[in-house]
């Protein structure tokens, strides 16, 4: 069997990097995540160069600017990392004629709909970085070269980093009660499932705009009420609405992501949402 090698930007530090290295190294691939000295990512023909040298066959952009509210400030750090950066990586990947895996986002929705997103449904971003984030997918779709896949995902958790489960673990762990709101309605989704979703679709050779969560939906408040409890914690959650929790970019009410595109080309159904935060609190929270 041929043996992959993945460029993976943003596989060093990042949340998502991580676990798709930790799944592509079980799966006998070969991955590289150079540092920034390295490899400057925002010079094409370095990169063109690292392809070649390193014989890529697959480049898994996770690099991203991921601060949402940040994003309101910084401005031109966001389109610089999630407009430009996608652009130069995409314009190396046609040119080595290899595949490009790039990751969005379900903040390029408006979330004015009450039924999950499908890849057909009209953007709308309500905020700076879903509207980075929505350039950098419209940048690479302008160019596609036939090996251009772009997977629209969610509210993520897993090992290796920070993230909103593992902060609300550790707040429940010395407070008695938590406010979260209630009124912002997502698909949490695990990292390392994201990671296997993703390698299915690089198997199929498919191309295009895909959704890939895990299944159902959740608010923050359930999000965090559930993880609680599969933790066996006994910190009690008060549900807020958004307005009691102002932040300084407006996220949609409701942005979750429908799969049944993914689940047709692949074959496979996600994996709940509940069972997949269990996966990660009995084994990884600690770890992290
Ligand atoms: N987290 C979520 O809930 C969520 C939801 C929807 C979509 N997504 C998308 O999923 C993808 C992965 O997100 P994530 O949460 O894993 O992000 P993350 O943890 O913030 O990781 C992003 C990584 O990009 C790296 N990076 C930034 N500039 C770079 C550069 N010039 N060269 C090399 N690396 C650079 C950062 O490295 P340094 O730390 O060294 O700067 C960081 O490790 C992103 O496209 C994001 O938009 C995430």
């Amino acid at each position: 069997m041929k043996k992959f090698t993945a460029l993976i930007p943003g596989g060093r530090n990042g949340m998502l990097g991580q676990a798709l290295t930790q799944v592509m190294l079980g799966s006998g691939w070969t991955t590289l995540s150079p540092g920034k000295k390295e490899l400057d990512l925002f010079d094409q023909h370095k990169v063109e160069e690292f392809i070649k040298l390193h014989q890529v066959d697959l480049v898994a952009n996770t690099s991203a600017y991921t601060d949402v509210d940040g994003a309101e400030e910084d401005q031109q750090k966001a389109f610089l990392l999630n407009r430009d950066l996608p652009g130069i990586l995409g314009r190396a990947c046609r040119e080595m004629d290899i595949c490009l895996m790039h990751y969005s986002t379900d903040f390029v929705f408006d979330g004015r709909k009450n039924t999950p997103y499908t890849t057909e449904d009209q953007t709308g971003p309500l905020n700076i970085y879903g509207r980075s984030k929505l350039q950098g997918e419209k940048v690479l779709l302008d160019h596609d070269w036939g090996k251009l896949l772009i997977i629209r995902t969610a509210w993520l958790f897993g090992p290796f980093k920070t993230n909103f489960v593992h902060k609300i673990l550790n707040l429940a762990r010395k407070r008695k009660s938590i406010s979260v709101v209630y009124d912002q309605v997502g698909s949490p989704t695990n990292t390392l499932d994201l990671a296997r979703y993703s390698l299915e679709l690089f198997e199929k050779q498919t191309t295009g705009v895909y959704h890939v969560v895990n299944k159902g939906q959740a608010s923050w408040c359930e999000l965090a009420t559930e993880s609680i409890n599969s933790a066996g914690l006994s910190c009690r959650v008060v549900p807020i609405p958004s307005s009691e929790y102002p932040q300084k970019a407006l996220r949609p009410a409701y942005s979750v992501l429908d799969c049944s595109k993914f689940s047709m080309v692949t074959g496979v159904s996600p994996k709940p949402w509940v069972q997949a935060l269990r996966d990660y609190i009995y084994y990884y929270e600690d770890h992290v």
